[in-house]
This record gives structure tokens, sequence and C-alpha cells, in this order.
């Protein structure tokens, strides 16, 4: 086994100094880190070098140091591929990111590694480092969102009261197993593996005698727009009838689909504006306790 005494001697491998060395050249980056969390890998005794303060993600610091800063000489984040700041990372990191499957989520196949929301060194915010505000993090790639929370109704998370992660995992997220069929967006799971809705929206989490599969197995997407929308409630479409007659549309008692799926029954003239408002009606229609027809 190489020591840090035979390295230097040997001009082999480079070896350890301590974050201390670090601290004549890059005086404000050491006088801040006492603030940063990864403080506590240098504080803690007994911490193995590779995993203690500015080598604990830099790398041993000799041959740099030697160098007087050759960048070539020492792991430099700006340099490297978005694997590697994974892989990086991860060393530590991987027990509580590893439940989100962060190595399959979405932003690790586009190339978008830790360093693509946090900064270790000029974080903007009191809590997990994030580069700027959560949001404005996000929107520095996903413009488009913001214009969706501009809506007329909306999740007010351009006003600071809810965060994107409230709703998603931006480490990744399993597939669900509510509306298998679609693909997860990162959307996470809540209590088990429940759409991250029923945190604020626990009373549509039923169980209910009476379910509407519609919110059970389609999931709340199938009739919201769950960032923002231009009709009342978030709902997908202007009138309530036209997104009910998405699925109970057709003749006969069961439409031609062949899905199951009750047709509105005869007694329903379409005609008559006041069977439009359905759920003046099937006022329960995220699922009732006393009518199978959601009526109350
Ligand atoms: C948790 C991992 C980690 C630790 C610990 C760490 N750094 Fe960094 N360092 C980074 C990352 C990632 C970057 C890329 C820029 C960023 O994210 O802020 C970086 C960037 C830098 C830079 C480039 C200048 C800059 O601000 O971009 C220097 C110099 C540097 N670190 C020195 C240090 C020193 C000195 C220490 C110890 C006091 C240290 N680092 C501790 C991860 C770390
Ligand atoms: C003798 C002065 C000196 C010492 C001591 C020193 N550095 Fe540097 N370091 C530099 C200089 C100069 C640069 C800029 C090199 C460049 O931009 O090409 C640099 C660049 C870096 C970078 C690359 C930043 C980037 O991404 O562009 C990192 C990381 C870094 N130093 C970390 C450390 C760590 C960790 C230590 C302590 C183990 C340390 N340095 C000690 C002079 C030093
Ligand atoms: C797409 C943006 C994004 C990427 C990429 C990302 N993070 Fe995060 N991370 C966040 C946000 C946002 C939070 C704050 C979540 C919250 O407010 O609950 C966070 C929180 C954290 C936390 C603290 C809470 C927790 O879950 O343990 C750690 C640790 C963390 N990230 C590490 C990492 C590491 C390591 C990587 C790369 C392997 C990474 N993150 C990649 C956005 C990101
Ligand atoms: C040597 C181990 C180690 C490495 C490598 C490491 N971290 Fe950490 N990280 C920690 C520890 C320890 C904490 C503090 C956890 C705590 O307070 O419980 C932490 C905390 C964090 C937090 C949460 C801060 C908060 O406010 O809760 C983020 C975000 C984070 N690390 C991101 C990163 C990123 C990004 C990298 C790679 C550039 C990285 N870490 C590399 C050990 C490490
Ligand atoms: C550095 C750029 C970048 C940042 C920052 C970023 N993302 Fe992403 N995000 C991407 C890319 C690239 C993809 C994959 C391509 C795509 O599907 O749009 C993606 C995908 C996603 C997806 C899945 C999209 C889909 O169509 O399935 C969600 C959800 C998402 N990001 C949310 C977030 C959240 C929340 C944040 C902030 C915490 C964030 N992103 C920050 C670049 C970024
Ligand atoms: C109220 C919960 C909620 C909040 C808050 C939320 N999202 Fe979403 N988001 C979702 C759901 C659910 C989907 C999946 C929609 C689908 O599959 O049709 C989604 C889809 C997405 C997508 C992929 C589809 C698209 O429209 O491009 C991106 C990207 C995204 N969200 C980014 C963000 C960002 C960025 C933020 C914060 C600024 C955010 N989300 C906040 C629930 C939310
Ligand atoms: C962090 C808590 C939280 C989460 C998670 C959440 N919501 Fe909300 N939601 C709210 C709040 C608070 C309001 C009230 C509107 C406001 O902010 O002014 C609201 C409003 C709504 C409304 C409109 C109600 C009305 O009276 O106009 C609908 C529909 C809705 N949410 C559906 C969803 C769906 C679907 C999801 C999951 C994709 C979700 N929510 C996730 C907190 C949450
Ligand atoms: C079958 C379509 C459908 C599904 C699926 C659905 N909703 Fe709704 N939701 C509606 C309609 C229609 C309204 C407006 C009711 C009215 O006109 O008063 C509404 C209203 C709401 C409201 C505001 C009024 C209230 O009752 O609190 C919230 C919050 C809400 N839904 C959340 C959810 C959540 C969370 C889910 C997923 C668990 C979900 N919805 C699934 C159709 C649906
Ligand atoms: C995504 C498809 C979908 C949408 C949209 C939808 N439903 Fe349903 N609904 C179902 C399914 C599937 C069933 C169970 C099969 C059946 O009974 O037709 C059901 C059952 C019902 C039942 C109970 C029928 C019975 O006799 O048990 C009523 C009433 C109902 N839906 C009303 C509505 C109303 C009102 C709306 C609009 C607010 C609506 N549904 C939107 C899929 C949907
Ligand atoms: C004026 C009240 C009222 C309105 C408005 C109303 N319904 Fe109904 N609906 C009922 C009643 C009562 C029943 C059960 C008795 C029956 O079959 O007529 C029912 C039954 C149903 C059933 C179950 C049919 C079956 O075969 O069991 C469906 C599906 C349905 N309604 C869908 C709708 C849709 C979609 C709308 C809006 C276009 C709507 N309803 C508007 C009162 C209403």
């Amino acid at each position: 086994m190489l020591t840090a005494a035979s390295s230097v001697l040997e001009g082999a491998a480079p070896s350890f100094t301590g974050s201390a060395a670090c601290r004549t050249c890059h005086p404000a980056i050491v006088v801040d880190f006492f603030r940063n969390p990864h403080y506590k890998t240098q504080a803690i005794a007994g911490q193995p070098p590779e995993l203690s303060g500015c080598e604990g993600c830099h790398g041993p610091g000799s041959e740099h140091i030697a160098a007087k800063g050759d960048k070539t000489k020492i792991i430099a984040f700006s340099e490297l591929a978005s694997r590697a700041v994974l892989g990086n990372c991860l060393r530590c990191h991987a027990e509580s990111l590893g439940r989100s499957q962060i190595r399959r989520s979405q932003h690790s196949l586009a190339q978008v590694a830790c360093n693509g929301c946090h900064s270790i060194h000029g974080s903007k915010t009191a809590k997990y480092l994030l580069a700027r505000e959560q949001r404005d993090v996000c929107y520095g790639c996903h413009a488009n969102v913001r214009a969706q929370f501009s809506q007329p109704f909306k999740h007010r998370v351009n006003e600071g009261f809810m965060t994107c992660s409230d709703c998603h995992n931006p480490h990744g997220a399993q597939a669900p197993n509510w509306a298998m069929g679609s693909r997860p967006r990162m959307v996470d799971a809540v209590l088990g593996n429940e759409e991250p809705c029923m945190k604020c929206h626990a009373d549509k989490r039923g169980p209910f005698a009476y379910e509407h599969p519609a919110t059970r197995v389609d999931g709340c997407g199938a009739c919201h727009t769950p960032h923002g929308s231009a009709h009342t409630r978030l709902l997908k479409r202007p009138a309530v009838f036209t997104l009910c007659l998405e699925c109970h549309n057709g003749l006969g008692s069961f439409g031609p689909q062949g899905d199951g799926i009750r047709t509105t029954p005869s007694s329903h003239n379409m005609a008559d504006p006041r069977f439009r408002n359905c759920t003046v009606c099937h006022a329960r229609i995220h699922g009732s306790n006393a009518s199978e027809k959601f009526l109350r």
C-alpha cells in the first residue's frame, strides 16, 4: 500500500494533503466551507481521506498543488462528463438517492447531472444547496412550464406556495401502479404508492364504497391538468360534460368501444342544458360512500 510519504518520494500517485493545504490559493472557498453540509465529512474524526473535506470530492491534491494549480491534476467538475459527476457524488449519496433509481431517471439519461441543479460552492438557497431558488432552477431548462403555471387556474408555484418537488422527484421516480400505461414523468409517489396529489387533497383518497374507476385507475390526470388550465378546477376541458363524454359516450347501454363503460342513460337528454352540468347531480365524482352513481 502506498503511504502519502512514499508516493511523494517516488513521484507516483498523487496523495491527500488535507483541506488546509487548499486555503493558500482558494481562500474564499475554504473559509466558506464550514457552513456547507459537507463540512461534516471533514469534521467527523476518522473519515478516510478520499471521503473527507475538499479531497472527498476533488480527489487527492498533492500534484495539483505541486503544479501550482494545474487543473488537469485535480478532479475539476467543469471538465467532467455527467456520468462521472453522478458516480462521484453517488459514492456517498447512493443510499438516499438509490431509491429514486437516479441512474435511470430521465434527467440522468438526458445527461443532466447533480451540478445541473445543485451548486456546492455557489448555492443561493438555505437548504439543499440548489444553484438558485428551486422553480428558477427548473425553469432554466423547462421554460414552457412557467407559462403553464401562469394560466388563470393553477397551482400557485410561481407565487411560492408550492414547489415542483411537491409532485415531482427530480432525482427520478419509479413507474407507479396508478395510470400504469403512461410514462411516469418523475411524478413522485406518496403514502406508499399513490399520486402525490393525495398529500394535500386527502379527501379524494378514499377508499370509497363506490369508486369511480376514472379516478382510481386512470388517475387525477384523466380529468385535470396538474400545472394549470384555462378552465376552472384545472379541468382538461372547458365544459364538464365534454370531459365525461370522452368515456361515457356512444349508443346503447355500453359504448361501442367494448370497454365496459356505461353510456349516459337515455333519461339524460343532452339537448336539455340541465343535463350538461353532470356534476350538479353526480356531485361525488371522485368516489362516494353512499351512491353507486356518485349522486351524493
Ligand atoms: C461535495 C463535493 C465537493 C466538495 C466537498 C468540495 N467541492 Fe469544490 N466543487 C465541487 C463542484 C460540484 C464544483 C463545480 C461548481 C459548483 O457546483 O459549485 C466545485 C468547484 C470548485 C472549484 C472551482 C471554482 C468554482 O467555484 O467553480 C474550486 C477551486 C473548488 N471547487 C475547490 C474546493 C475546495 C478548496 C474545497 C474544500 C474547501 C472543495 N472544493 C470542496 C464539489 C465539491
Ligand atoms: C498553489 C495554489 C493552489 C493550491 C494550493 C490549490 N489550488 Fe486549486 N487551483 C489553483 C489554480 C491557479 C487553479 C486554476 C487553474 C485553471 O483555471 O487552469 C486551480 C483550480 C482548481 C480546481 C479546478 C476548478 C475548475 O473546475 O475549473 C479545483 C477543483 C481545485 N483547484 C481544487 C483544489 C483543491 C481541492 C485544493 C487543495 C487540495 C487546491 N485546489 C489547492 C491553485 C491552487
Ligand atoms: C433536476 C435537478 C436535480 C438534479 C439533477 C439533482 N438534484 Fe438533488 N435535489 C434537487 C432538488 C430540487 C432538491 C430539493 C428537494 C426538495 O425540496 O424536497 C434536491 C435535494 C437533494 C438532496 C437532499 C434531499 C434528499 O433527497 O436527500 C440531496 C442529498 C441531493 N439532492 C443530492 C443530489 C445528487 C448527489 C445528485 C446527483 C447524483 C442530484 N441531487 C441531482 C434537484 C436535483
Ligand atoms: C464524501 C461523501 C460525500 C460526497 C462525495 C458528496 N456528498 Fe453531498 N453530502 C454528504 C454529507 C455527509 C452530507 C450531509 C448530510 C447530513 O447533513 O445529514 C451531504 C449533503 C448533501 C446535500 C444536502 C444539503 C442539505 O442542505 O440537506 C446535497 C444537495 C449534496 N450533498 C449534494 C452533493 C453533490 C451534488 C455531490 C457531488 C458533487 C456530493 N453531494 C458529494 C456527503 C457527500
Ligand atoms: C439542465 C437542464 C435541466 C434542469 C435544470 C431541469 N431539467 Fe427536467 N429535464 C431536462 C431534460 C433534458 C429532460 C429530458 C427531456 C425531456 O423529456 O424534456 C428533463 C425531463 C424532465 C421531466 C420529465 C419530462 C417528460 O416529458 O417526461 C420532468 C418532470 C422534469 N424534467 C422536471 C424537472 C424539475 C422539477 C426540475 C427542477 C427541480 C428540472 N426538471 C430541472 C432538463 C433539465
Ligand atoms: C401539482 C403537482 C405538480 C406540480 C406542483 C408540478 N408538476 Fe409537473 N407534472 C405533474 C404531473 C402529474 C405531470 C404528468 C402529466 C401527464 O403525464 O400528463 C407533470 C408533468 C411535467 C412535465 C412533463 C410534461 C410537460 O408538460 O412538459 C414537466 C417537464 C414538468 N411536469 C415539470 C414541472 C416543473 C418544472 C414544475 C415546477 C415549476 C412542476 N412540474 C410542478 C404534476 C406537477
Ligand atoms: C402541496 C399540496 C398540493 C399538492 C401536492 C397538490 N395540490 Fe392541488 N391544490 C393545492 C392547493 C393549496 C389548492 C388551492 C388552489 C390555490 O393554491 O390557490 C389546490 C387546487 C387544486 C385544484 C383546483 C381546485 C379548485 O377549487 O379550483 C385541483 C383540481 C387540484 N388542486 C388537483 C390536484 C392534482 C390533480 C394534484 C396532483 C397532480 C394536486 N392537486 C396536488 C395543493 C396541492
Ligand atoms: C372523472 C374526472 C375526474 C377525475 C379522474 C378527477 N377529478 Fe377532480 N374534479 C372533477 C370535476 C368535474 C371537478 C369539478 C366539480 C364541480 O363541478 O364542482 C373536480 C374538482 C376537483 C377539485 C376541486 C373541488 C373539490 O371537490 O375539492 C379538486 C381539489 C380535485 N378535483 C382534485 C382531484 C384529484 C386529487 C384527483 C385524483 C385523485 C381528481 N380530482 C380526479 C373531475 C375529476
Ligand atoms: C377516463 C374515463 C372516464 C371519464 C373521463 C369519466 N368516467 Fe365515469 N366511469 C368510468 C368508468 C370506467 C366507470 C365504470 C364502468 C361503468 O360503470 O361505466 C365509470 C362509472 C361512472 C358512473 C357509475 C356508473 C354505474 O352505474 O356504476 C357514473 C355515474 C359516472 N361514471 C359519471 C361520470 C361523470 C359525470 C363524468 C364526468 C365528470 C365521468 N364519469 C367521467 C370512466 C370515466
Ligand atoms: C339532473 C341530474 C343529472 C345530471 C345533470 C346528470 N345525471 Fe347522470 N344520472 C343521474 C341519475 C339520477 C342517474 C341514475 C338513474 C338513471 O339511470 O337515470 C344517473 C346515471 C348516470 C350514469 C349511469 C348509467 C347506468 O347505466 O347506470 C352515467 C354514466 C351518467 N349518469 C353520466 C352522466 C353524465 C356524463 C352527465 C353529464 C353529461 C350526467 N350524467 C348528468 C342524474 C343526472
